[in-house]
């Protein structure tokens, strides 16, 4: 069982690819995407003929299998499924529809914080479908981008069973990534980013464009997945231990599980690109992936103060700002990166047992019951 609540340090296959051992690979003919005319004299696939990018092995066989802790993100997440609609929404409508249930700063936040998720899980999944997909040459990191996919599909789905439920206006709530500035700022900034790689023309192979996948990857995985998200989970876990909209609360718990493993499939992505590809990630590289991370957390912080001008009980945008800080640094190191921020306590040290579902049962005084599957949880 994987710990997703602490993103693990990649553990990198020791085997260099064949483009820098020197070997012959599989097929000359054989192309990234795996769909290309069929090889008939192509060799089995071995272990050292895998690599992350600019792989030609044949990428339809997913065995024998190189990167182990690939597939066994994909069995985690398997074993993680749920579905929004296994959620009561109950509290949430009553509460939702009460008068004098929230503050009207409450209501502001919230509504922020679904707009925001709503359009950016679409965003996620077509930068996994259309950008990063056909340039990982590995079978076992797509096996897990397709389960990914799905998980993003789901995620899609709590915001319209959300909207459903409490009645919102969906055409304001998806549409905020394009009409409130500070959504519109960071989905803009991530956009930059995939933009270059969804043109049809664009193939990795040379260091400029390897390293315009490299730059998708942190912008999705590391500051989109693994910082903005995680303001996000806070302001409304923090609302949800306040046994305010408790069901949309659950459903965050369990966005988060699976979006902790998105990062650490992200990280370990990275970071066997770096292993493989050396050459790409200069020092002068490195000095502008802290710059991306810090103009990320900047971004976070004004989406804080404009979710949250006057804050409420537990959750202010200062608060929120030195999280961003916080959380900054720890993917500065995971990446290997020195911190970009001075170093800084967790403000949200609860935030950790959210994570826990199974240590936390009676996180929000509902009682769980565990699936055969063993991470899947039901919630009376
Ligand atoms: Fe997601
Ligand atoms: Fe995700």
């Amino acid at each position: 069982m994987l710990d997703w609540s602490e993103p693990a340090p990649a553990k990198p296959a020791t085997n260099l690819p064949p483009i820098l051992t020197g070997k012959p690979v599989v097929s000359e003919q054989a192309d990234p995407t795996g769909l290309g005319t069929i090889d008939r004299k192509g060799g089995r696939v071995s272990v050292d003929d895998k690599a992350m990018i600019n792989c030609r092995a044949d990428v339809n066989q997913l065995l024998p299998l190189k990167y182990k802790w690939a597939w066994e993100k994909y069995l985690a997440g398997c074993n993680n499924h749920w579905m929004p609609t296994e959620v009561s929404m109950q509290a949430d409508i009553a509460l939702w529809k009460s008068r004098d249930g929230l503050t009207d700063d409450e209501r502001r936040a919230i509504k922020r914080n679904l707009g925001f998720f709503a359009a950016s899980e679409s965003l996620v999944a077509n930068n996994i479908v259309l950008a990063i997909y056909r340039h990982l040459t590995n079978p076992e990191c797509r096996q897990y981008l397709l389960r990914q996919a799905f998980e993003e599909a789901i995620h899609t789905h709590t915001f319209q069973y959300i909207v459903e439920s409490l009645g919102l206006d969906e055409g304001e709530l998806f549409n905020m990534y394009r009409e409130v500035p500070s959504i519109t700022d960071k989905a803009a900034w991530a956009l930059k980013h995939t933009q270059n790689l969804e043109d049809p023309d664009f193939k990795t192979g040379t260091p400029e464009a390897d390293r315009a996948l490299l730059r998708d990857l942190i912008t999705f995985y590391v500051c989109f997945e693994g910082m903005w998200f995680y303001t996000g989970f806070a302001q409304i876990l923090s609302l949800g231990r306040r046994n305010k909209m408790v069901g949309i609360a659950e459903q965050y718990q369990y966005i988060l599980r699976d979006e902790s493993i998105h990062l650490n499939f992200g990280i370990d992505v990275i970071n066997q690109i770096k292993i493989e590809n050396p050459h790409l990630w200069t020092g002068e590289f490195q000095e502008e992936v802290r710059g991306m991370i810090r103009e990320a957390a900047e971004l976070e912080a004004a989406y804080g103060r404009d979710t949250m001008p006057r804050g409420f009980l537990g959750l202010n945008a200062a608060l929120c700002e030195q999280y961003m800080h916080f959380i900054a640094n720890r993917r500065c190191a995971q990446l290997g990166l020195t911190r970009v921020f001075d170093e800084t306590d967790n403000p949200f040290p609860w935030m950790s047992e959210a994570m826990d579902l199974k240590k936390e049962k009676n996180f929000f005084e509902t009682r769980v019951i565990e699936y055969q599957n063993g991470g899947a949880l039901s919630w009376e």
